[in-house]
């Protein structure tokens, strides 16, 4: 064992972890943050998408030693700072971009990622983005609409917020 820090959603943080912890593991049983998911554990699902100095990364293809000194954002990150949620977040709760949600904090995470890159993404560059996320609930349909709203675009046939 031995001590890991790194910055997380912007404050200094350190646990306790082997050589083989994986970062998400580390996120979620070392400092207890849930928010990451683990749907798969084989870097097939996404949902432990978080960002690694500023990069998407799939925190379970990543050992948490390999992590430590860096910049890490969890989905925890994506909320305004009085606790609301973020442009992200919001959207996809207004274009009911989410059914039981195991999906959400990778599919949030990877938008984040791909709107910082391209802050006007077209309908085919979100669903070609989003390939290595895994949703088996909604059809991707409202997810990608949530994405279309959150970079400020129309939303072609969008599901109106209540
Ligand atoms: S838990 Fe990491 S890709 Fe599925
Ligand atoms: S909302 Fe259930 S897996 Fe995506």
């Amino acid at each position: 064992m031995a001590t890991i820090t790194m910055t997380v959603n912007g404050s200094e943080v350190s646990a306790e972890a082997e050589g083989r912890t994986l970062l998400s593991q580390y996120l979620r049983e070392g400092l207890g943050m849930t928010g990451t998911h683990v749907g798969c554990d084989t870097s097939q699902c996404g949902a432990c998408v978080v960002h690694v100095n500023g990069q998407a990364v799939k925190s379970c293809t990543m050992f948490a030693a390999e992590a430590a000194g860096a910049e890490v954002t969890t989905v925890e990150g994506m909320a305004n700072a009085d606790g609301s949620l973020g442009v992200i977040q919001q959207a996809f709760q207004d274009h009911h971009g989410l059914q039981c949600g195991f999906c959400t904090p990778g599919m949030v995470m990877s938008a984040a990622a791909l709107l910082k890159d391209n802050p006007k993404p077209t309908e085919a560059e979100i669903r070609d983005y989003l390939e290595g996320n895994i949703c088996r609930c909604t059809g991707y349909q409202n997810i990608v609409r949530a994405i279309m709203a959150a970079s400020g675009q129309e939303v072609p046939g969008a599901i109106a917020a209540e």
